[in-house]
């Protein structure tokens, strides 16, 4: 017992030296006037669950302080979360990279494989502290940024709502629930029916 609060005490402050690190982080020139999206309010340390996405929102994760908030993506992920039983104190949501990635004039854009790559140690180390027994990938950005951490083969397009092994965990690549992707590349019922996965590879964690 006391052994256990000790690696849960060691965790907890092994995530707010990440917090503290990711806060302090000028590696993106581009986002040095942006400050990143990770806090204890991205969700429970010891969480089953670890959803990554992109990246922080302008008028959602970077204004809210709280990823997938505060915007349509986040409304539309809070439906399918929902969908499954699942409440946002039992998940970590996290994103492929930290910081609000915008344009010349201020609209959001893609982060570019360089900001991804200098957030990877970031994520290969939220994954280590949180150590969720299932990863969910939400858009082909954040399957993509899983690899870099650790190798694996999977593409949004052939595996999509499958649950696959994954350095020990189980992996599950989902489509972004942006309403640009629900309009053109995976329509509600799709989304819906993917996030049948999420629950299926719980179940799966929690029978081994
Ligand atoms: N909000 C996030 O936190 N991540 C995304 O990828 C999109 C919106």
């Amino acid at each position: 017992m006391a052994e256990r609060r000790e690696s849960l005490g060691s965790k907890q402050e092994q995530f707010e030296a990440l917090v503290a690190e990711a806060a302090a982080c000028r590696r993106c020139e581009a986002m040095c006037g942006r400050s990143a999206v990770l806090s204890e309010r991205n969700g429970r340390a010891g969480a089953r669950v670890m959803f990554v996405g992109e990246a922080p929102g302008r008028q959602g994760g970077d204004r809210t302080r709280v990823p997938f908030s505060g915007d349509q993506s986040g409304r539309n992920f809070a439906r399918y979360l929902a969908s499954v039983g699942l409440a946002r104190e039992e998940v970590f949501i996290t994103n492929s990279a930290l910081c609000n990635p915008r344009t010349g004039t201020g609209a959001n854009r893609r982060p570019t494989r360089l900001e991804v790559s200098n957030c990877s140690d970031f994520l290969r180390r939220q994954v280590e502290v949180i150590d969720p027994r299932v990863v969910v990938t939400l858009g082909a950005v954040a399957l993509e940024a899983l690899r870099a951490v650790e190798y694996h083969p999977f593409t949004l397009k052939e595996n999509v709502g499958q649950v696959q092994p994954w350095r020990g965990r189980l992996l599950v690549p989902l489509y972004h629930p942006s309403p640009q992707v629900l309009a053109s590349h995976r329509r509600e019922a799709a989304q819906l029916e993917d996030y049948q996965s999420v629950a299926r590879a719980l179940r799966l964690a929690a029978a081994k």
